[in-house]
């Protein structure tokens, strides 16, 4: 079997949604200390709707697909959908990810949830820490 899936192939090669959102209403960044990975999702909010998603990843081919099919997996979506949204779920959507990889699809989870903070907290709007951790040290701590 080949180590990565058709699906990942597909993202890597033709990422969705690269760029920036000049004036995004959230941006969310995470990296991973480890292999030095960073990976920026700037979010476009209206009415409780994704209604735009960028992302800028200096990263691996994995962390590459995995920003690819994670914005398309939010765009159009609910807030409250796209915060469910898990490095599980977006690893099942690549048709998988080699085990060491693993760690790169866990960079798309935290930068959406931290450009979900960070909108909330550009408008004042109250929400569950509990439900959007900020990995911080975590991340280093649980990815390797
Ligand atoms: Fe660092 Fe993939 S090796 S995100």
């Amino acid at each position: 079997m080949a180590l990565y899936s058709e699906k990942v192939m597909d993202h890597f090669r033709n990422p969705r949604n690269v760029g920036v959102i000049e004036d995004a209403d959230g941006i969310g960044e995470a990296g991973n200390p480890v292999c030095g990975d960073i990976m920026k999702i700037y979010l476009k909010i209206d009415n409780d709707i994704i209604t735009d998603v960028k992302f800028e990843t200096f990263g691996c081919g994995s962390a590459i697909a995995s920003s690819s099919m994670a914005t398309e997996l939010i765009k159009g979506k609910p807030i409250s959908e796209a915060k469910e949204l898990t490095n599980k779920a977006v690893t099942e959507a690549l048709d998988g990810l080699p085990a060491h990889k693993l760690h790169c699809s866990v960079l798309a989870e935290e930068a959406i949830r931290l450009a979900l903070r960070d909108y909330f907290d550009k408008n004042n709007i109250p929400y569950d820490p509990a439900e959007y951790p900020d990995p911080g040290c975590e991340s280093c701590c649980h990815t390797h």
